[in-house]
């Protein structure tokens, strides 16, 4: 039967760009999600809807939005134009990327609202709210600050101490006052609607629905279960109301009441289901009852009580079948050399400064996958250990057995491969591709699919050390040289690229671009995981005519990886602490996004691109650098724009850098900027530099380079 596969990663909130643990996240729910798709050929078939969205709504992001001078609206939208160079830059490739604030989630959580209130689990209950009236709005949890009841530790947040851990109310903080406004808030009484979870029904429902075999990690369903108690009796009702002003879905006949973010956050996930299914054609409604459709969630361990005990209780008790075939895949955090990453510390790496240092994003989904299993564990990046792993497994194992081979067909044989093989190769590939218990491809295809994606990889890897030890035993090298060895070594390059082809197909899950250069190289259609077995092994490429060869990937360098650190800041405070994920759900995540986001100057107004090519940005080369006498800021530049004569150029960047640092450098100059003429000389030019925009709190000057490479007078387009 064929598996129909609606798969999500958890919605981020839209109030700041992707972190690293966003792209760890959605690359290991890639992988998971193209290793689905290759299963194409009857009987294994699967159809896979992987989609995601942003996760709009809340205080903290009509906060952010109010400090910016917007919408909320506009303020989501924004961020959502910046998501494409993340997902695209690491070959993530969801199908459909929606907003929680869109017309299919109003729809969607209302209705499941009424179902839910209908089947008697809502219930209201007047509750006093701490209010700020400067404001005007009731304040959140994060939104008061106080002295900690226990420790006695001032400015606290409403919920829990951070310096001595304790949990509390809002209303047992000494001296509260509100973030806003700094003025005292007032208990005010509020009528809140709440969702019935101490229901005996949903505790019947949920002991079942987490202790079905195979649905849970055996770690989550432990820790679930200490939250349900013996008899329910530690399952709270949970308040699902926020008062105006909110940014959110309006509850229905309730007047200005919303639904907090969380209520809606999931129903996110069947919004943009439903959004993709309307695009293409494809039932919503009966995809939702089909017997043969499977909702499965990737998220962090700290989001667990949203999706393991309200989201599942929402969906049974407002009639989805498709609660059956929930799974929740729940993975731990991303940390650097062992630490929670720290902009501050100089240990946050931020996936744009990856792809702009041109680091190939296979060589993090590689890595990455090779640390990801399927327990709760949290996963640590450290840049050696990514270097020598990346080093040598992709590069020294697995395209060094094409580098071997490839140029001898070319240049050897025309780009044709043997049509036939001899013995000795039929036994070296199947000893590479058997292990001890069988096919190996059986139990790598296993591995991936418990998302044991370190086990499949390690496994991956031992076929190419027989690879390489065939390439090495046989010495295609060596074969060359003599010209009565040419049968041989047509042969042997052509086991060994079978060989190859074979690594290629069982890694394309986790290294899809290099897939497709290699079928391009071998002349292949898209590969399904049944041409790991039986005849699609050899046959395929028996006789066939290949193309030409060309690099598929290159080493890592360690200075690249060295740069994508950020620096530590020059004045650490504890508030440029960037935890990147937290323990606490909602706010405390959002709070940090929103700190981060409001790090960088605001952009310029809009340009058209035409306004930008009327700026002539040209490479540079420092080939003099000297103080300037009596010039407290200036260093005098003399540079080389590829125009055969040089150009001086006074820049203001003593504070900087030396004169000697500089000479020899690249850099970029505004070559059509009208020269200027100063104390000191004509200016004929200006190089650009990097700063922050409150220089003082953040004093560091950085002149641009270009990677190495670029040449004198090359223009920036
Ligand atoms: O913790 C977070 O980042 C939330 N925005 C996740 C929401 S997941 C789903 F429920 F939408
Ligand atoms: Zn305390």
């Amino acid at each position: 039967m064929t598996r129909k596969l609606f798969v999500t990663t958890a919605l981020p909130y839209a109030n700041a760009a992707f972190h690293i643990g966003h792209m760890m996240e959605y690359i290991q729910a890639d992988i998971w999600v193209r290793f689905q798709r290759m299963q194409r050929d009857a009987g294994t078939q699967r159809v896979v809807h992987f989609v995601g969205a942003d996760d709009t709504h809340g205080t903290p992001i009509m906060i952010a939005a109010e400090k910016e001078g917007v919408t909320p609206q506009e303020f989501v939208a924004k961020i959502a134009a910046g998501r494409a160079q993340y997902l695209d830059g690491f070959h993530i490739a969801f199908d459909n990327w929606h907003s929680t604030d869109s017309p299919e989630n109003v729809d969607l959580s209302q209705s499941i609202y009424r179902r839910l209130r209908d089947n008697g689990l809502i219930y209201t209950k007047t509750v006093d709210r701490f209010y700020d009236t400067a404001k005007g709005m009731f304040l959140a949890d994060r939104n008061i600050k106080g002295e900690c009841p226990v420790c006695h530790a001032k400015d606290q947040y409403g919920d829990n101490c951070e310096v001595c851990g304790a949990a509390y109310q809002p209303t047992e903080l000494i001296n509260p006052y509100s973030v806003f406004t700094g003025s005292t808030p007032i208990l005010k009484p509020s009528e809140q609607y709440f969702f019935k979870l101490s229901d005996p029904r949903c505790f019947q429902f949920l002991k079942e629905w987490l202790n079905t075999p195979g649905r849970l990690q055996p770690e989550m369903v432990n820790k679930v279960s200490e939250w349900l108690g013996e008899n329910g009796e530690k399952l709270a009702d949970w308040d699902i109301s926020r008062d105006a002003p909110y940014f959110g879905i309006p509850i229905p006949d309730a007047p200005g009441k919303f639904f907090y973010v969380w209520l809606d956050a999931p129903v996110g996930y069947l919004a943009s289901l439903k959004n993709y299914f309307e695009k293409k054609g494809i039932d919503y409604e009966a995809f939702l009852n089909d017997p043969a459709a499977e909702q499965v969630h990737f998220i962090g361990k700290d989001i667990v009580s949203f999706h393991l005990l309200f989201w599942p209780a929402m969906l049974n008790f407002s009639g989805h079948p498709i609660i059956d075939k929930l799974k929740v895949n729940v993975h731990g955090h991303l940390t650097v050399n062992n630490e929670k990453m720290s902009k501050s510390r100089g240990t946050g790496i931020s996936p744009l400064r990856y792809l702009d240092l041109k680091m190939n994003p296979e060589w993090l989904r590689y890595y990455l996958a090779f640390k990801l299993n399927a327990k709760v564990e949290d996963l640590d990046f450290t840049g050696e250990d990514f270097v020598a792993r990346v080093n040598s497994d992709l590069i020294g194992k697995y395209v060094n057995i094409a580098s071997r081979c490839a140029g001898f067909i070319a240049k050897r044989f025309d780009g044709k491969l043997a049509s036939t093989l001899s013995d000795d190769a039929k036994q070296w590939i199947a000893r590479a591709l058997n292990g001890e218990h069988g096919e190996r491809q059986a139990s790598i295809a296993a591995n991936f699919e418990a998302r044991e994606f370190g086990k499949a990889l390690r496994e991956i890897m031992e076929v190419a050390d027989v690879a390489n030890r065939y390439v090495d035993e046989n010495k295609p090298w060596i074969l060359a040289k003599d010209e009565t060895k040419t049968a041989e070594l047509h042969d042997v390059c052509t086991a060994a690229l079978i060989l190859f082809r074979q690594l290629t197909i069982l890694l394309s899950p986790v290294l899809p671009h290099v897939a497709a250069q290699v079928r391009a190289f071998l002349g292949d259609d898209a590969y399904s995981w049944d041409d790991t077995q039986g005849e699609r092994v050899t046959a395929p490429l028996l006789g066939r005519t290949i193309n030409a060869y060309s690099h598929l990937m290159q080493r890592v360098d360690a200075k690249m990886v060295e740069d994508l650190f950020d620096k530590p800041a020059p004045a650490a405070t504890p508030a440029a602490e960037t935890a990147v994920t937290t323990a606490e759900p909602a706010a405390p995540a959002a709070a940090v996004a929103t700190a981060e986001a409001s790090d960088i100057e605001p952009l310029a107004p809009e340009i058209s691109i035409d306004d930008f090519t009327k700026i002539d940005l040209r490479v540079a080369k420092i080939v003099n650098c000297e103080h300037v006498e009596g010039a407290g800021k200036l260093l005098r530049l003399t540079l080389d724009v590829g125009e055969g004569r040089y150009r001086n150029v006074f820049s203001g960047i003593k504070s900087a850098y030396q004169p000697e640092q500089l000479i020899g450098k690249l850099t970029v100059v505004v070559a059509n900027l009208a020269p200027r003429k100063m104390k000191f000389g004509v200016s004929e030019g200006m190089v650009l530099c990097a700063s922050a925009q409150d220089e003082k709190a953040n004093p560091g000057l950085y002149l641009l380079e270009p990677v190495s490479g670029a040449q004198p007078g090359m223009r920036i387009r």
